[in-house]
């Protein structure tokens, strides 16, 4: 598949399992790093029971929390503290008791200025830039050392939706998305396929029958925007079994 040749589905039995494979492959990528390490996280329901995990004694103590920065790849337009927000689900889920506060990098939804997903997005941007410490992304120096991702059931990912100038945006890092194709019907910031792609491993995260379809559709090369994310170095797809196409069962 074209752009797509690194990448790898890994078979899991159920979230469960998913959920700790999920956190080795966070450890796994931590350890090959010994500076500064900056993970993408991502929203949605799928990841919780990672994150969950993450906070649990068995991975906290092996994680070092002072060199670990947290992003994520978008958010829903809504305040910090909403529960519809992705990065206070993080928070609530690990980052509140784990990590240093200035090591959360949320993207700003604040409903103080008329609300502007655009220059939420530009704001982002700029942190994204300060922190990689230039304005052009360098494959040579990924921004993150892992991303993680989800998929929608239309086959977006991150707030890319199918069919959306968000999807072949190139030169901007983070997109304000006005409209969401799919609940909640809140506007979007996200980042862009290229910034998503600066990461030594994408990691998705797949869960659950009501996935199957659309998955199945993703990994047979349809023009989707999660077929279309990877990484510029390594692309994992960790699926359970009842998420798992018919192609890749057995
Ligand atoms: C969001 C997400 C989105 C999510 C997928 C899968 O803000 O909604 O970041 O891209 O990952 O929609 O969501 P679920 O994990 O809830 O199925």
């Amino acid at each position: 598949m074209a752009g797509n040749d690194n990448r790898r589905v890994i078979a899991v039995a159920d979230p469960a399992a998913l959920a700790t494979a999920a956190a080795e492959r966070v450890l796994a990528r931590i350890a090959t790093n010994s500076g500064r390490v900056a993970i993408c996280l991502t929203g949605g329901s799928s990841p919780k029971q990672l994150y969950q995990l993450l906070a649990t004694d068995l991975y906290r103590s092996r994680i070092p929390w002072d060199r670990v920065h947290w992003f994520i790849g978008d958010e829903r337009f809504v305040p910090a503290g909403d529960p519809l927000n992705n990065m206070t689900m993080a928070c609530t889920a690990f980052l509140d008791r784990c990590a240093p506060a200035s090591n959360v990098h949320a993207i700003p939804t604040s409903t103080a200025d008329p609300a502007d997903p655009d220059r939420s997005a530009a704001l982002y941007e700029a942190e994204l830039k300060s922190f990689y410490g230039a304005d052009a992304l360098d494959h040579a120096h990924p921004l993150f050392d892992l991303v993680l991702m989800g998929v929608g059931p239309d086959g977006h990912t991150a707030s890319l939706f199918p069919g959306y100038p968000a999807v072949e945006e190139t030169t901007r890092w983070v997109v304000g998305v006005p409209r969401a194709n799919v609940e909640p019907f809140v506007p979007r910031v996200s980042l862009t396929l290229p910034t998503l792609a600066s990461c030594h491993e994408m990691l998705f995260e797949v869960a659950g029958a009501d996935k199957r379809a659309i998955l199945t559709r993703v990994l047979a090369g349809e023009n989707l925007p999660a077929g279309r994310a990877s990484s510029i170095g390594e692309t994992v797809w960790l699926v359970d079994q009842a998420a798992l196409p018919e192609d890749f069962r057995g």
